[in-house]
């Protein structure tokens, strides 16, 4: 069964760790999963990745980098292996950009859905890690290289965050948000459940 599975949450929710676990538990189902990511997922995109993570630009071109690499990931990789059969999961995909340039950077919500036309398909599912962010920011404080994203302040994350809960309750059928600070086992007790109903 294809199905597109999307992970978000803000820097150090820690769901890059649970991605791979999950991606497991659902190729023990029997399933055959695609893991990608964004900005990235294309050769393109991945330069673009580099490009949008460590140069500095105003907030306009930032967004277009990301619904740039995003179209392009879509095209060449996500309705390709959606049309296959697959199932695809991507580490952050169009929440991200509501989130961190709608929330975080201001930019006008109305402008981003016209992107998110563009961009034509949505998750049919959204696991969301939700964490406060001092619990984030703790996490994070152990990685030596932090991006022009995670340099950033709490007041930046805070408003990443309230970006994250305004996609929540305008499209909630979507989202499995998830306790982000909680134990490892205790979330992945939580996946186990949700793996245990797809496929
Ligand atoms: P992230 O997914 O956290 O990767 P890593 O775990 O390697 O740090 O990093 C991607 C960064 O890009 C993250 O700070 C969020 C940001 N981002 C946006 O601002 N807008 C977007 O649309 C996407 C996809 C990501």
């Amino acid at each position: 069964m294809s199905r597109f599975i999307t992970f978000e949450g803000v820097d150090g929710a820690g769901k890059s760790t649970h991605l791979a676990w999950f991606a497991d538990a659902l190729r023990g189902r029997g399933l055959d999963v695609v893991v990608t990511r964004e900005p990235g997922g294309t050769r393109l995109g991945e330069q673009l990745r580099e490009m949008v993570l460590n140069q500095p630009m105003g907030m306009g071109t930032e967004a277009l980098l990301m619904f740039a690499s995003r179209i392009e990931h879509v095209e060449q990789v996500i309705r390709p292996a959606l049309l296959s059969g697959k199932c695809v999961i991507s580490d952050r995909f169009t929440d991200a950009s509501f989130a961190y340039q709608g929330g975080g950077r201001g930019m006008e919500w109305e402008r981003l859905r016209e992107l998110e036309q563009w961009v034509g398909i949505r998750p049919d599912l959204t696991l969301f890690f939700d964490v406060p962010i001092e619990v984030a920011r703790m996490r994070l404080s152990n990685n030596v290289a932090l991006d022009r994203f995670e340099k950033e302040e709490g007041e930046f994350f805070e408003r990443v965050r309230a970006g994250y809960h305004r996609r929540v309750t305008e499209d909630p059928s979507r989202f499995e948000v998830i306790d982000a600070a909680q134990s490892l086992d205790e979330v992945k007790r939580q996946l186990a459940s949700i793996a245990g109903n797809i496929g």
